[in-house]
């Protein structure tokens, strides 16, 4: 593995797969709070399965939280080792001229991503976290009905918390926008299948983070 990410190329492929193991996490977690808006008791019964099977718990949840240290890590060692090649600069490197915005500034929407997860961990991983290994409660239940959806609900009354989800979540679809395309070529997917990949890649940059803006503003505006 440290061969691997001895080289350029190396760094970019493990980053590109780690990305991509981000990229499915976020679809099923995309999958299973959407379930909030239409059933409640739908949206229960996932988040406690989620949350109480073995498999889930004590092995893809390992993965994960690996998986976004790796990420965040080599976000930060490309970034600096591509400031440093920078110095021996291009011959032409005109900022907008030759580059979109969105990808010399990855970095940045990367962080206020990383900011918005530690808020998210101290909003809903920590307690539950808490609930269930520290106080011990692994039934899911409050006052006899499960307690997953009547939570949600609960952290999405104060506007300030949900202005602050939605800033992040439009951070998330520009880090995805451009993410996205430079996975797929950091992976050699350049071919003729380039336009579709690209076509998916912006459907799935816009939809999934427009999907999470539209859950959080759902259960602010209803309140339920
Ligand atoms: C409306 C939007 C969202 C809601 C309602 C929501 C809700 C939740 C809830 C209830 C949990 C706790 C799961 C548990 O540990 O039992 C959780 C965990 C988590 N969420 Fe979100 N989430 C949202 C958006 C996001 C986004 C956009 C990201 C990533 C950029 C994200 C990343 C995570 C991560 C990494 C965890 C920890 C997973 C684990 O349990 O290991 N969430 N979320």
């Amino acid at each position: 593995m440290s061969g691997i990410l001895n080289s350029s190329i190396g760094r970019k492929f493990a980053m590109a797969l780690s990305a991509f193991f981000l990229m499915i996490f976020l679809l099923q977690h995309f999958a299973i709070n959407i379930l909030s808006v239409f059933s409640a008791d739908a949206f229960n019964e996932a988040s406690h399965f989620m949350g109480t099977f073995w498999a889930v718990q004590y092995l893809l949840q390992p993965v994960l939280i690996f998986g976004v240290i790796f990420h965040f890590v080599m976000g930060f060692v490309l970034e600096i080792k591509n400031n440093k090649a920078r110095q021996i600069s291009y011959a032409k490197n005109n900022g907008a001229a030759n580059s979109s915005w969105m990808s010399r500034n990855m970095i940045w929407s990367g962080l206020a991503i990383l900011a918005f997860i530690v808020l998210h961990f101290i909003d809903f991983w920590i307690p539950e976290i808490n609930t269930k290994y520290i106080v011990g409660d692994m039934s899911g239940m409050h006052n006899g009905e499960f307690r997953y959806f009547h939570e949600l609900v609960e952290k999405f009354h104060s506007p300030l918390r949900v202005g602050a989800y939605v800033v992040a979540f439009v951070f998330l679809a520009l880090h995805l926008l451009h993410g996205f395309n430079s996975a797929f070529q950091s992976v050699g997917a350049n071919n003729k299948y380039t336009k579709g990949l690209k076509t998916f890649s912006k459907i799935y940059a816009i939809g999934i983070p427009a999907g999470f803006i539209f859950i959080a503003l759902f259960h602010h505006l209803t309140g339920h």
